[in-house]
């Protein structure tokens, strides 16, 4: 990785370990929630049997659920070393040690056994990294033949309006975001087949309103300066409505993709 890959990186995975973003988000920093990683996970054929990849694990939620509820092994990674350490520690609160591990790591240079992963799961976090094709090469390697790989993220039908190539923009992973067909072509082109693309944009509005109301609770109880929740979004409640506007008139989505690693 170039040291400007490395800035970027390391600036992104900063973003991510602030108080305000697991307060905005919850614990599971993707639209959704927990409800999609569960459809994800089934799409993506998890089970008890999987050794799993979580690539941009993030604070762990998803690999402590796929533990919990879907008997799978775990792996998660993330660049964020405040964002692994978090994972241990609510793994081991949670009893999950045995069935999931933790590491710090880049998304573009995986350090894993190839052909080590029965599925690897990425949510919300591929438009974030630096090459796309190179990150989808990588976790092609480490999957078995056969293997899956699922994903979500924003889609966009047309470009971002100005307002949301900011940080809030960014945190909300729509800035950097591909086309329904360039999500099918970069799959393709990287070594996967049998791919499948659902469009879920019920996970949108609830997203906004959350993100909404957490924004409102903030200010009018003004709690931001105390508690370390306090960061410069611009002007939140524009940037929101911009979202919204954007996603009403069909310029973005949200979907989540599937596909078997040939
Ligand atoms: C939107 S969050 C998603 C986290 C998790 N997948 C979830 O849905 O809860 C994006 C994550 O990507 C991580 N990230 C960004 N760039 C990365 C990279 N190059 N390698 C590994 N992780 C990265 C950030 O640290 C952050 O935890």
């Amino acid at each position: 990785m170039n040291p400007a890959n490395q800035s970027l990186a390391s600036c992104c995975a900063e973003l991510y370990e602030l108080p305000i973003v697991e307060y905005l988000l919850g614990q599971s920093f993707h639209p959704g929630g927990t409800k999609l990683t569960r459809q994800l996970a089934t799409a993506s054929l998890v089970s008890p049997n999987s050794r799993v990849l979580d690539v941009a694990c993030g604070s762990g939620s998803t690999a402590r659920l796929l533990a919990a509820n879907f008997g799978a092994t775990v792996t998660g990674c993330d660049y964020s070393s405040v964002n692994i350490e978090r994972a241990r520690q609510a793994s081991h609160t949670a009893g999950l040690n045995h069935k999931t591990q933790f590491l710090r790591a880049d998304a573009e240079q995986l350090p894993f056994a190839a052909e080590s992963f029965d599925v690897a799961l990425c949510e919300c976090s591929l438009c974030l990294f630096e090459d796309m094709d190179t990150s989808l090469q990588g976790i092609h390697a480490v999957l078995k033949p056969g293997g899956r790989i699922g994903i979500s993220d924003f889609f966009l039908n047309a470009p971002v309006p100005d307002s949301l190539d900011g940080l809030l923009g960014r945190v909300l992973c729509v800035a950097a975001a591909r086309s329904v067909d360039g999500y099918r072509d970069v799959l393709s082109r990287t070594g996967f087949e049998y791919i499948r693309i659902r469009k879920v944009n019920w996970t949108l509005a609830d997203m906004i309103q959350r993100i909404r109301h957490r924004l409102t609770l903030l200010a009018t109880a003004n709690v931001a300066a105390n508690t370390g929740l306090s960061v410069d979004f611009g002007d939140p409640a524009a940037v929101l409505a911009d979202l919204e506007q954007f996603i009403a008139s069909g310029g973005a989505g949200y979907l989540i993709a599937t596909a078997r690693r040939s």
